[in-house]
C-alpha cells in the first residue's frame, strides 16, 4: 500500500475540505467578504477534472473522506457530476457536503444517486426575519428563504443523506435565545444539531469578540432546559464536535469549540481552495498554488511530492484566540470553514 500522508507532527491526514467556488446565493455576514470584493473568474477556479486528479492522487495515500464546500457549492453547476466522479474513486469512503440549504430540496435526491454520503446545513436561526437580517444584510431577496432551507433539510433525511448535521453559529444577541428551539428539532427527527463556537475570521469587520458564545455557556443554558444531557464523546473520524443526547431525544447535539478547547492535536485534514491552493491549517495563510502544476506538465507524482512537502509544514496548532480576525486573511466563503 503507497504510504500515508502524514504531517510534521506525526497527524496522519484523511479528511480534505475542498471548496468548489468562492459564489454564494446568501451573504452571511459573517462570512462574506466586502461589497467591492469580485468573485473568481471561471478560468481561475479549479475545474471538475482537476479536482478529481487531486482526490485520486490523495486517496491511495490515506484520505478517504472528503467534504464538499463553498461559498456555497450547490451553486455551481452539474456538482452532481463532481459528486459521482470523486464517489468512484477507490478509496473515498465518505463524500460529504456542506451547504445552506436553499437549493438543497431540488438537487438532494441527485446529488444521494450520485454518491454523496450526507450533508451538513448550516442554519443559525429559526426565525424568519432574523434569517433575513443575517444573510441579507442588504434586503434584496425574497422572505421565504427559511422555509426553503427547511424544505431542503428534509428532503436530505428522505433521500438517506444522513446524518444530517445543522451547523448553528453561536452568536450572542443574535440567536443565543434560540438555543431551545435548536434542540428541540432533536426531539423527533435524527439530526445532529451543532453550536459552533464564533471564530474570528476574515477581515469584514462583523465579527467581535462581544458576540462570541462558549459552549459552557450554552450547555449552562440549555441544562434549564434539559437538565441532564448525555455525553457521547467525539464522533466517529475525529470530526470536531463533542456530542450530547438529550433522554428520550432521537437526534443528538453537539458542540465545535474552535475558541475554548481546540482539536488541533487531533487536526487530521487539508483544504482546497476554489482556487487551487492547498491550505493546511483553517487559520494559517500558508498556501500552495497547485494550478501551475495541474495545468502545466506536472505527473501525479510531482504533484504528491508538492502536497507532502506542503502538508509537512502544516501547523501545530491555532492562533486564532491571540490574533483575533487578523488570524486568516481570506474570509470563510473563500475557505469554506
Ligand atoms: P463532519 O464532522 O465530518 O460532519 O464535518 P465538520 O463538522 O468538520 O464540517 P462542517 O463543514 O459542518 O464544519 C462545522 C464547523 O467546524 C464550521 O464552523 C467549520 O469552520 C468548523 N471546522 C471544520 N474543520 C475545522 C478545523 O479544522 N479547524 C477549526 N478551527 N474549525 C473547523
Ligand atoms: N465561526 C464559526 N463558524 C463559521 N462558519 C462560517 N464562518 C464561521 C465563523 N466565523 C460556519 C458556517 C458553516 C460552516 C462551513 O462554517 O456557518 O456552517
Ligand atoms: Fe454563504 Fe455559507 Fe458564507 Fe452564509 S456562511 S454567506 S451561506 S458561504
Amino acid at each position: 500500500m503507497a504510504h500515508q500522508l502524514i504531517d510534521g507532527n506525526n497527524r496522519p491526514i484523511r479528511y480534505m475540505r475542498v471548496s468548489v467556488t468562492d459564489r454564494c446565493n446568501l451573504r452571511c455576514r459573517y462570512c462574506t467578504p466586502s461589497a467591492d470584493f469580485v468573485s473568481l473568474l471561471h478560468s481561475q477556479v479549479l475545474s471538475y477534472e482537476e479536482i478529481e486528479r487531486i482526490v485520486r492522487i490523495l486517496a491511495p495515500h490515506g484520505v478517504n473522506s472528503v467534504r464538499l464546500t463553498g461559498g456555497e457549492p450547490l451553486v455551481r453547476k452539474h456538482l452532481q457530476r463532481l459528486v459521482h466522479s470523486v464517489s468512484s474513486i477507490p478509496g473515498v469512503d465518505d463524500l460529504s457536503l456542506t451547504t445552506n440549504g436553499l437549493l438543497l430540496e431540488q438537487q438532494a435526491e441527485d446529488l444521494k444517486k450520485s454518491g454523496l454520503s450526507r450533508v451538513n446545513v448550516s442554519i443559525d436561526t429559526l426565525k424568519e426575519d432574523r434569517f433575513q437580517w443575517i444573510t441579507d444584510p442588504q434586503g434584496m431577496r425574497l422572505s421565504d428563504d427559511l422555509s426553503s432551507v427547511m424544505a431542503g433539510l428534509m428532503e436530505a433525511c428522505r433521500v438517506g443523506l444522513t446524518p444530517v448535521k445543522i451547523n448553528v453559529v453561536l452568536m450572542k444577541g443574535f440567536n443565543d435565545d434560540e438555543l431551545e428551539q435548536f434542540a428541540e428539532l432533536t426531539r423527533d427527527n435524527d439530526f445532529e444539531v451543532r453550536f459552533i463556537e464564533f471564530m474570528p475570521m476574515g477581515p469584514n469587520g462583523f465579527w467581535n469578540e462581544d458576540r462570541v458564545m462558549l459552549a459552557d455557556e450554552a450547555k449552562t443554558r440549555l441544562r434549564r432546559y434539559y437538565p441532564e444531557l448525555d455525553p457521547l464523546g467525539r464522533g466517529e473520524g475525529s470530526g470536531p464536535a463533542t456530542r450530547y443526547r438529550i433522554p428520550g431525544h432521537t437526534g443528538i447535539i453537539g458542540f465545535i469549540t474552535p475558541i475554548s478547547s481546540h482539536f488541533c492535536v487531533q487536526c487530521n485534514r487539508i483544504r482546497l481552495t476554489a482556487d487551487g491552493k492547498l491550505r493546511t491549517c483553517l487559520f494559517s495563510d500558508q498556501e500552495t498554488d497547485l494550478i501551475p502544476l495541474l495545468r502545466g506538465n506536472s505527473g501525479d507524482n510531482e504533484i504528491f511530492e508538492a502536497i507532502r512537502a506542503a502538508v509537512r509544514e502544516k501547523p501545530r496548532g491555532q492562533e486564532i484566540t491571540t490574533k483575533g480576525p487578523a488570524a486568516c486573511a481570506r474570509t470563510m466563503s473563500h475557505i469554506g470553514g
